[in-house]
């Protein structure tokens, strides 16, 4: 069986920040934020949570899709900063959204999130246990950075994006998903020290630690390699892509996939510029958008390619 997308969804949070505004509390400036990474302005969460958004972005696919509430299986959200631990944001959603026979868990894989989920989604539809699925990207990324850490905290932004996905006839969609926990150091986030009836801990809960360069090394190495992979599995070259919807982290990352690939960045659209990196929710909303706008039309060849903490990466085929 084959995953199909019916329906895409997306929201934000209300408050937008500009590079400017931050550089009214920090030292930074418009200039070096948008020369480096393409970013001008992020949303961040005030009132907002994951959960809030994760509902707004699901009920607006279903919308999309014009699918009921009970006629979705599965719903999983790929998040790394859930409300809480305890109940899961699936858990959360799908009680707001009154997915009464939906099973509902989420999935950490950081930007690689919603790629994994669905990949996750294309299995079960495989195996014919599910047949219509909920998957959705959700971040409150802005809780968990450290504002003292400029060349961090002026990446990221808050949002969710989700899509309605159902079953249908076909061979499966091709996905390539990779792990390699010996980079895991490059970008953490220690949230909790150990700390209980046995154990007194003065430490503070951990913020968001990342070494950029090289991140930013390990997804132009990774990327064109594992979207390279994932074509040969369909024998399809890189010009026979419509669209290539990538995590949206930074300009410069995504400028040297499409050369790299030997392909116009018009076939790259981009929406950090007005989102910044929103993680597991970058290329939900970017697919939403574009879906919104009119861009993709039945039949076009779509390639959605992820990369993050973990490390994760990710790529997978798409027939629209
Ligand atoms: N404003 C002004 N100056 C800054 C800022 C800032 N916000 N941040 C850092 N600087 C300074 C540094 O202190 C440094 O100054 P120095 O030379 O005097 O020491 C200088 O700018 C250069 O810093 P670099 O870190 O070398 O800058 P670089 O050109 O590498 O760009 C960046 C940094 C933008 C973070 C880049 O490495 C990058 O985008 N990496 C990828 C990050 C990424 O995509 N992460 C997300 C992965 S997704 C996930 O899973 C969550």
């Amino acid at each position: 069986m084959r995953l199909k997308i019916y329906g895409t969804g997306s929201a934000l949070p209300a408050k937008k920040v500009s590079n400017d505004l931050l550089s009214e509390y920090m030292d930074t400036s418009d200039e070096w934020i948008r020369s480096r990474t393409g970013i001008v302005n992020r949303r961040l969460a005030m009132e907002e949570t994951t959960s809030s958004l994760a509902v707004e972005a699901g009920r607006k696919a279903l919308e999309d899709a014009k699918a009921a509430p009970e006629e979705v299986e599965i719903v999983i959200v790929a998040t790394f900063t859930p409300d809480c631990s305890l109940p899961s944001t699936a858990c959360i959603v799908q009680d707001q959204l009154g997915l009464t026979h939906a099973v509902a868990f989420d999935l950490n894989a950081a930007c690689s999130g919603f790629l994994f989920a669905l990949n996750t989604v294309q299995a079960y539809f495989s195996a014919g246990v599910y047949r219509t699925a909920l998957v959705i990207g959700a971040e409150n990324i802005s809780k968990v950075v450290d504002w003292k850490d400029r060349g961090t905290c002026v990446l990221f932004g808050d949002g969710a994006g989700a899509a309605l996905c159902r079953a249908e006839d076909g061979a499966a969609c091709n996905f390539v998903q990779k792990s390699d926990g010996s980079g895991g150091a490059v970008l953490s986030l220690k949230e909790r020290p150990i700390a209980h009836l046995f154990r007194e801990c003065d430490e503070k809960p951990g913020k968001m630690y990342m070494n950029g360069q090289e991140v930013f090394k390990f997804a132009v190495r990774k990327v064109p390699e594992c979207i390279h992979e994932v074509l040969d599995l369909a024998y399809l070259k890189p010009e026979e892509v419509d669209w290539y919807l990538l995590h949206q982290a930074n300009k410069r990352i995504i400028s040297s996939v499409a050369k790299r690939l030997g392909i116009p960045e018009e076939k790259f659209p981009t929406n950090l510029e007005e989102y910044g990196n929103t993680s597991a929710a970058s290329i939900p909303i970017l697919l939403d958008e574009v879906n919104r706008k009119g861009m993709l039309k039945e039949g076009d060849i779509l390639v959605l390619s992820g990369f993050g903490a973990g490390l994760t990466w990710g790529a997978c085929l798409l027939e629209w």
